[in-house]
């Protein structure tokens, strides 16, 4: 498994690639016995001894949390304008995670963290079209209409949207609530495809991701996932990743398969 150094450390779960950067710059890191400053070095995690201020790499425990990420909450590291970040809400945790995707600023919700890039990069890949859910309150009375063109797709400036999933909860005080299931990860995607249809989100709150929901978790904490819904997750993905193979060989010419 050839991979760089940097990014060999932050694949092992250790910290993120600046960091990796950082520490293999500063001499720390050191390659069959000999001390490594370029994070671009190649490496072979099956082969060679990697060791930082000494101590060999080990692969760090693999760890999967559900975060409910309050609104107001940035989805980075550190934030050059001192807002909260998603880490103030982690407590103790001492192993370096990381955001699965992204949530805005203003939305509430369910946010997967790892240390596991590769199940990141599988439930994050936007061709394999893992469903998120998302509660919305729309600041009108949305029609059935309207309702209907936001499941049928809705024409946004980067391209239609997707078909999604769309079930009306209530109508209330002239609000519609609703809530939507997209298979697809564009920037602020909910809140364009409802201003698409002539209405605007006031409260947008992702509640599922593929098959794990939020369920009974209060704003502001977190919990590990189970190893079954890990599993549910990845199998999910890996189904999307199936059917994106089989859509991309059908569409190739029959001699490049
Ligand atoms: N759609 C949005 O508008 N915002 C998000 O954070 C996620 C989906």
């Amino acid at each position: 498994m050839l991979k760089t150094l940097d990014r060999a450390l932050s694949r092992l779960g250790f910290c993120s690639r600046t960091e990796a950067a950082e520490w293999i710059r500063g001499g720390r890191v050191r390659v069959n016995g000999r001390a490594q400053t370029d994070p671009e070095t190649w490496v072979d995690l099956d082969r060679d001894r990697i060791t930082v201020d000494g101590r060999p790499l080990a692969p760090s425990r693999r760890i999967y949390l559900l975060l409910y990420k309050p609104k107001g909450y940035l989805t980075t590291w550190r934030d050059p304008q001192g807002r909260p970040t998603v880490y103030d809400l982690l407590g103790k945790l001492r192993q370096w995670i990381f955001p699965v995707g992204r949530l805005d600023l203003d939305t509430s919700g369910l946010l997967l963290m790892t240390n596991d890039s590769e199940f990141a990069e599988l439930i994050s890949n936007p061709d394999y079209h893992v469903p998120k859910t998302y509660l919305v309150k729309a600041s009108t009375l949305l029609s059935d209409a309207q309702l209907a063109a936001l499941r049928h797709g809705v024409e946004l400036k980067d391209g239609r949207t997707r078909p999604a999933e769309v079930i009306r909860l209530r109508d209330s005080g002239g609000r519609t609530f609703f809530e939507i299931t997209i298979t697809e990860g564009r920037n602020r995607q909910v809140r364009r495809m409802v201003e698409a249809v002539g209405s605007k989100v006031l409260k947008l709150v992702r509640t599922a991701i593929g098959p794990v929901r939020i369920g009974s978790l209060e704003i502001g904490k977190w919990r590990t996932l189970t190893p079954a819904e890990v599993r549910a997750l990845t199998e999910c993905a890996k189904r999307g990743a199936r059917r994106a193979a089989k859509e991309q060989s059908r569409r190739l010419p029959p001699e490049a398969v």
